[in-house]
């Protein structure tokens, strides 16, 4: 799997956003080129794994605040998004902490899915509204 390049494309045109999407991509990266990915209970995995975790969540805020803030009106759409993540990434952590997840490439491939489809597709619905908004 190919790791990928940041460019302009991912760009939600809001500056704190973009950078921790970036953040986020970055450790999408280390787990494509961690070889310890193809080990199920790697300990590197699981550590990658629990800070990915927390950051996305702390991420999730970020970004479900600022939709408060200006009254997006797909707020609520959009934190489904994130409560269905929440969901899966806990699930996942656990199982990798105990060792479970026989294929952990099957966990890698999910994440970098939803990862790029969530930015490029459902994050890109609120870019023209905060540009509107005046928010970068
Ligand atoms: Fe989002």
């Amino acid at each position: 799997m190919e790791t990928i390049q940041w460019s302009d494309n991912y760009s939600v045109g809001v500056k704190k956003l973009d950078e921790q999407h970036k953040q986020i991509i970055g450790m999408l990266n280390r787990l494509v080129s961690a070889p310890e990915a193809k080990d199920a209970g790697s300990e590197t995995i699981t550590d990658i794994l629990t800070t990915m975790t927390r950051y996305a969540l702390e991420h999730f805020k970020t970004e479900e605040k600022l939709m408060k803030a200006h009254g997006y009106p797909d707020l609520e759409e959009h934190r489904e998004e994130h409560v269905a993540y929440r969901r899966k990434a806990i699930d996942f952590s656990t199982a990798s902490s105990l060792g479970v997840e026989a294929t952990p490439q099957i966990l890698v491939t999910f994440l970098f899915e939803w990862w790029t489809n969530h930015i490029l597709i459902e994050d890109m619905k609120y870019k023209a509204f905060f540009a509107k908004k005046g928010v970068r």
